[in-house]
């Protein structure tokens, strides 16, 4: 099977949100790419809503026909959202105020309980959870014994990387992840900072079922649409397959 896209769609909400307009429109954006091909659409509601909002969450939950991925901090008020507009998958990251992005994966050493209990009443609600941690057997490990039935592996020391030797690294050991979770019956997705140049030795690796892709996208989609930027990064999954 052909590893799915998942087309994150928050730096519309971005771009929407600098300047307090109500355009562009992540629904919208959110629709359109399901239309261009993109297997699911991933969203996430941060807890200072600096790009998507609940609003936008529950607008695309609605209107969408493919699956939703709500990325979240596992917080009360997050779990509550997640159940009210009941997404098909639910990724549970760590979230920090003053970090750009996501940095590192969930630490599941310190905050298995709270991840467990939170798993359970997202599960209890029909959502699939998925727990993005970063490509370390331990992590592996406890994210079996919560019993989530998908993990998300944290791409972005890969795709950060700037010395080549560091990156070569850097992917074996998602390799190395991704073979070891699939050995322990778990689900694999991965994601972050994946780009144009760097996708192809993620999307070669078996036992993925879905890349998470968003900067990328909607940086590309400047120049030449959304459309065709994820039909692009389709191509060159499936493609890399083939290499
Ligand atoms: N997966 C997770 C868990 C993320 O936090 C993000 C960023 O929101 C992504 C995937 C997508 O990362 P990027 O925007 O760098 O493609």
């Amino acid at each position: 099977m052909n590893i799915l896209l998942g087309v994150n769609v928050d730096h519309v909400a971005t771009i929407r949100n600098v300047r307090g307009t109500n355009y562009p429109d992540p629904t919208d954006v959110a629709i359109f790419a399901e239309k261009s091909g993109a297997d699911g659409i991933t969203v996430h509601v941060r807890e200072d809503y600096r790009h998507i909002n609940e609003k936008d969450a529950e607008k695309i939950a609605e209107k969408l026909q493919n699956k939703m991925n709500l990325e979240m901090a596992n917080t009360k008020q997050m779990v509550e959202l997640a159940c009210r507009i009941k997404p098909k998958f639910c990724c549970l990251v760590p979230e920090k105020r003053e970090e750009l992005t996501t940095e590192k994966g969930l630490d599941l050493l310190k905050y298995s309980e709270e991840v467990f209990l939170s798993s359970k009443i997202l599960s209890e609600s029909g959502i699939l959870v998925s727990l993005f941690i970063d490509p370390e057997k331990k992590q592996i490990d406890l994210a079996r014994e919560i019993g989530v039935p998908f993990i998300e592996i944290h791409t972005g020391y890969y795709s950060d990387c700037i010395d080549k030797q560091r990156q070569i690294e850097e992917l074996k050991k998602i390799k190395e992840a991704v073979k070891y979770a699939r050995k322990n019956m778990l689900n694999v997705n991965a994601g972050h900072g994946l780009n144009y140049d760097n996708v192809q030795e993620i999307a070669k690796i078996d036992g993925i079922y879905e890349l998470n892709i968003g900067h990328s996208i909607i940086s590309r989609s400047i120049f030449f649409g959304i459309s065709e930027s994820i039909k692009k990064m389709k191509k060159l999954i499936i493609e890399a397959k083939k290499i």
